[in-house]
């Protein structure tokens, strides 16, 4: 948990609240912490008791006894200790992107979640949306903006946007989470803070149709070998105009329906693409992909597969409809890991 990420607080609310949600009469559980440095941390016997709950600033406070070691150390340690399986909590670079999946593939220990290529796909939005469209899936209208041609003028981005997809738009970066560096943006005026604070985080950033619509998000998860489709929610922020970081974190700023408030076919067809581009990305163990629909047609924004898994993360949410209570879900995320 933790990591490199821009999205490393949020990783650590999940990895906290697996940590608190797993069955200790059944799972021996050795937190591994990384933090934003990149710095691995165990303790010499990981941690030794854990409290019945744990929070990331438990976690933070242990920081005295962790050792510091390499990702590599870590990871043999863990393969000395014959660790059955690694439960990945990390959100987007350096842990939902293949490149730990990769790392944990040659040292051959299980872990939970898609594999190198699937979480590579998807956690770039650019090379994901290329392969829904090739599967006949829509996604709005959009093009690549890099940290090279940022050397051009403002002026003749704005020319571009204009040409192409108009204001409202959306920018956000081709390989980023949580809606982090994701603006809507009214007007060229804007432009200057979007691009600067985008390249903050990534070398590539997305410039999209804006589209207003039903935003609804569906999670697959993989049960008895096969995957099944949980209920949609739809996500209608409160005060932000669409889910920003302040409707993603903050308490009551966004409503999240599940299952969405929508007709039954519409709820089926959002069930059968998530299906599909689980599918298609060869996603494995659980995926949630996220959509916004408008006049019938179905906009596909992004696959995840590392989602939240805090109590009240969508995905959670998504398998409490279905009767799938926490330790439950988690215990089926790490059985079919153990069957991979
Ligand atoms: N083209 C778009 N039109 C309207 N809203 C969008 C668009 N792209 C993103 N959004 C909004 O921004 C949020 C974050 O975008 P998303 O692509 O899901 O990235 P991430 O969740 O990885 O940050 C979405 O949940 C949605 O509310
Ligand atoms: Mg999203």
């Amino acid at each position: 948990m933790g990591g490199r990420s821009s999205e490393h607080d949020i990783s650590m609310k999940s990895g906290a609240t697996v940590i608190s949600a797993l069955d200790k009469n059944r799972y021996n559980v050795k937190p591994i912490k990384i933090e934003k440095s990149g710095k691995w941390l165990i303790t010499p016997g990981y941690l030794t008791a854990i409290p019945e709950k744990v929070s990331p600033k438990f976690l933070n406070s242990t920081q005295q006894n962790l050792v510091p070691v390499t990702a590599n150390s870590a990871l043999h340690r863990a393969s000395e200790d014959k660790v059955d399986v690694v439960f990945i909590a990390l959100h987007g670079k350096y842990g939902e992107d293949g490149t730990l999946q990769g790392m944990l593939e040659l040292m051959g220990i299980p872990y939970t979640g898609s594999g190198v290529l699937a979480s590579s796909l998807a956690m770039d939005k650019v090379k994901s949306m290329e392969l829904y469209q090739f599967h006949g899936f829509k996604v709005p209208a959009y093009f690549i903006f890099s940290k090279y041609d940022s050397q051009q003028e403002i002026e003749s981005l704005a020319k571009r946007i204009h040409k192409k997809i108009g204001f409202p738009c959306v920018c956000k970066p081709v390989d980023g989470g949580s809606s982090k560096g994701t603006f809507l943006l009214k007007s060229e005026k804007e432009l200057q803070k979007a691009v600067s604070a985008g390249f903050k985080i990534t070398k590539e950033i997305i410039f999209q149709k804006y589209i207003q619509g039903d935003e609804v998000t569906c999670s697959i998860l993989d049960c008895d070998e096969k995957p099944i489709a949980l209920p949609p929610t739809q996500i209608i922020p409160k005060t932000s105009e669409f889910f920003d970081v302040h409707a993603k974190y903050k308490k009551g700023a966004t409503e999240e329906v599940t299952p969405a408030r929508l007709p039954l076919p519409v709820i089926k067809r959002i069930q059968k693409i998530a299906l599909k581009v689980h599918k298609l990305l060869g996603c494995s163990g659980l995926s949630r992909t996220d959509m916004i629909i408008r006049k019938g047609v179905y906009y596909l924004l992004e696959t995840n597969t590392v989602p939240g898994m805090t109590q009240t993360s969508l995905f959670p949410q998504a398998a409490k409809c279905v009767g799938i209570e926490f330790p439950e879900l988690l215990n089926k995320i790490i059985e079919h890991a153990l069957r991979k």
